[in-house]
């Protein structure tokens, strides 16, 4: 069976909650589509009036992070009880940027993916590899020790429902997109690990999609590869272009 593409934004820290509402209203006809999921991942301040700007369209608003616990003294986060009950799907776990400013570990990435699942909300799970780790050939251990730390503990039944987003970290915002070749290589590689951990079946099942200095212009051939099912976008999400990504056909 085909995946279906998943297309998503993950905005980061940008834009207010009046900016949200105007930019998704100006977006909204820009985005429609009958091919594929429309994600808007927003600031946690946004995500209100992201949904309401939504209503009656096909975006699906996500989150951007997640702690890991229901509720207590945990100043400044957002639990997943918070996301569920405004309606929240999706949620970003593990973004490099998480990993390296705000010091994510694979093992808080783990907690976390558990934590989504058992809320039924879809974990967007980041892996990838820093400029080094490429150069020095270590780029599909690295990813695969990243997926199999994140997917510990988690059933193949809730693993064919996640999504995956292999975004190599010398391609954010750096304008210097992987190759179509090397996107696909590490999301293929990232499939074989499911299949392993799981079973085939799990492995085809999940959707991979593919981050870094996604834009118009290469959208369509990223997103014509085997194994890539989509793509996590982010400067160009801030813009009506991202309406030719999601239309990328
Ligand atoms: P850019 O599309 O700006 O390179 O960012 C990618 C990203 O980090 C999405 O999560």
């Amino acid at each position: 069976m085909a995946r279906r593409k998943i297309i998503a934004g993950n905005w980061k820290m940008n834009k207010t909650p009046s900016e949200t509402v105007t930019f998704i209203k100006e977006l909204k006809p820009l985005v429609e589509t009958k091919e594929a999921d429309v994600v808007f991942c927003v600031p946690a301040i946004d995500i209100i009036p992201a949904l309401e700007a939504a209503k009656g369209s096909n975006i699906m608003i996500g989150a951007e992070n997640m702690h890991f616990e229901e509720s207590g003294a945990f100043t400044g986060e957002i639990s997943p009880q918070m996301l569920t009950d405004v309606g929240v799907k999706y949620v970003i776990i593990g973004h490099s940027e998480r990993r390296e400013y705000f010091a994510e570990t694979d093992e808080t990435v783990n907690k976390k993916v558990k934590k989504a699942f058992e809320h039924g909300i879809t974990p967007i799970v980041c892996c990838g590899e820093t400029l080094t780790q490429r150069e020095q050939g270590i780029t599909i251990d690295f990813v695969r020790q990243q997926i199999k730390i994140a997917f510990l503990g988690v059933t193949a039944q809730q693993a064919k429902t996640a999504v995956i987003a292999y975004e190599p970290i010398w391609a954010i915002g750096t304008g210097k997109v992987a190759t179509t070749e090397q996107a696909q290589e590490v999301c293929s590689a990232i499939r074989a690990c499911i299949s392993e951990i799981y079973d085939q079946a799990t492995g085809e099942a999940i959707r991979i999609q593919y981050g870094g200095s996604v834009s118009a212009s290469n959208a369509k051939e990223l997103f014509a590869q085997a194994d890539i099912d989509g793509g996590l976008v982010g400067g160009a999400a801030l813009k009506p272009d991202f309406g030719k990504i999601v239309n990328y056909q």
